[in-house]
């Protein structure tokens, strides 16, 4: 129980002294609120392990505030104290996010156990997912799939740096899948019961940014009619993901710079420093070397976020994971979408390896969505693939490759087909379209379309 935090919320301050003499011996640190109201703000300023909290308060009922809590820190096991304990209200309290109940007068013994138990019950809920993330596959870390060297050696990385609080920085180009590495950082650490608070440097106004990251006082400014509480503090006791971290300003990278160092700051018009717990990741698609070379990026701050790199590289130059990738993606849509498909054809998947993906990993989850929208077969077949996929060589190539024996004209006849359905595609099944793209008559299409029995109903949308 050592340096655990514990707020207790009871408006009877004999309670309040008992529970803190007795439980501040064991080295817990103690705060106390005498209402609902108290102890709700002293959850927006402090992260805690436990709450006690009584049931008869002066501004509210306990049970009442139990959502109140949990969406201010999730993480936080709160228990029921009550001297007109019903079953019912036990079950209603535990049904609203209390970890237990708790009758008076309490006994001291009793509260440590179940302290104590609750601690170790979430201990082992976090490490039984975590072994569960990595003994199912090698070939994956959390949500993360892969099988090349390259990502092997991302796992083996991730693998070091969960369990320590280290700043990681994730490089890669955009849809390398950044965001879903600082979501496996977070969920198979130590910090996995805290929040995960993500943090888009770019989307935000410059001028609400310092608002947005580290929240404000009310009449802080015109417009700021409450207090906000930003997402540093949000984070508190998980993960913050700085996103898009190159895109922005020096002077935010200056306030960032600060709480990197020290874990503190203030709120917009505030007075008093606010300090956190909080495990920073930052990721970004632009070269931040680069962009500390030019004087775009504060030196200091990248030393600070590169502390740990993960560089995710861009999906071409990592073939092998494509197969991997599209079938878990094929799986994915096929259960959304109600196909009953069991695989991909070999040529198809081919032609998916040989594209080059300049949109990565989320442009092949697309593709292979679109794809398994299309078909209606038992694998998906290379004419499934949406039309960018099937660059003007692959088209010629998976055309050649399907036999050595045949014909040149039976050849070409396949390449003929291939490049019709490609262009009907493109054209939105419109016949007359498509054939002023391939600059033929539209007589001469409806003759072709019949002579290789396209389904053209099937390319239209
Ligand atoms: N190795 C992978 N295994 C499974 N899914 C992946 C993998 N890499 C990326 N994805 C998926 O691809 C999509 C894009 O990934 P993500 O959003 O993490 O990319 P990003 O690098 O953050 O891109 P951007 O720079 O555009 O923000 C997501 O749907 C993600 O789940
Ligand atoms: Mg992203």
């Amino acid at each position: 129980m050592k340096n655990r935090r514990l707020l207790i919320i009871d408006d009877d301050p004999e309670v309040r002294y008992t529970l803190r003499a007795a439980l501040a011996k064991e080295g817990m640190e103690i705060d106390e609120a005498e209402s609902g109201e108290v102890g709700l703000a002293q959850l927006d300023e402090q992260s805690y392990d436990f709450v006690l909290l009584d049931h008869r308060l002066p501004d509210t009922e306990g049970i009442d505030l139990l959502p109140d809590i949990r969406r201010r820190q999730p993480h936080v096991l709160a228990i029921m104290m009550t001297a007109y304990g019903t079953r019912r209200t036990a079950v209603e309290a535990v049904r609203r996010g209390a970890h237990d109940f708790f009758t008076k007068p309490i006994k001291l013994n009793e509260l440590r156990v179940v302290m104590a138990r609750a601690l170790e019950r979430r201990r082992l809920a976090r490490e039984g997912d975590r072994l569960r993330a990595r003994g199912t596959n090698e070939a994956r870390f959390g949500g993360i799939i892969g099988k090349s060297a390259a990502m092997r050696d991302v796992f083996s990385t991730l693998g070091k740096v969960v369990a320590a609080d280290a700043t990681v920085l994730v490089l890669g180009e955009s849809g390398t899948g950044k965001e879903l590495v600082a979501e496996a950082i977070h969920s198979q650490g130590s910090r996995a019961e805290g929040p995960f608070v993500k943090l888009n440097c770019v989307a935000i106004p410059q001028t609400l940014l310092e608002s947005e990251l580290f929240g404000h006082e009310k009449g802080a400014f015109t417009g700021a009619a409450e207090r906000k509480v930003g997402k540093f503090e949000l984070a508190d006791g998980g993960t913050i993901l700085l996103d898009e971290i190159g895109d922005m300003s020096l002077e935010t990278q200056a306030k960032i710079l600060r709480v990197l160092q020290e874990r503190e700051f203030e709120r917009v018009g505030g007075l008093a420093p606010v300090n956190v717990d909080v495990r920073i990741v930052a990721a970004t698609n632009r070269d931040l070397a680069q962009d500390v070379r030019e004087g775009k990026f504060r030196e200091d701050l990248y030393f600070r976020l590169n502390v740990v790199t993960v560089n995710l590289p861009p999906l071409r130059e990592r073939p092998v994971d494509i197969p991997m990738l599209a079938e878990h993606f094929m799986r994915e849509f096929a259960d959304r979408h109600g196909k009953q498909l069991e695989g991909i054809a070999p040529a198809a998947a081919d032609a998916l390896c040989e594209f080059h993906w300049p949109g990565n990993v989320r442009q092949l989850r697309h593709a292979v969505e679109r794809a398994v929208i299309w078909s209606d077969g038992k694998e998906l077949e290379t004419d499934d693939l949406p039309s960018e996929v099937l660059s003007g060589s692959v088209v010629a190539a998976t055309a050649l490759k399907t036999g050595t024996d045949d014909t040149l004209p039976d050849t070409m006849e396949r390449i003929e087909r291939r490049i019709l359905i490609d262009t009907l595609r493109r054209a939105g099944g419109v016949q007359a379209t498509a054939a002023r793209r391939l600059g033929i008559s539209e007589r001469s299409m409806w003759h072709k379309v019949k002579k290789h029995d396209i389904d053209v109903d099937r390319l239209k949308g």
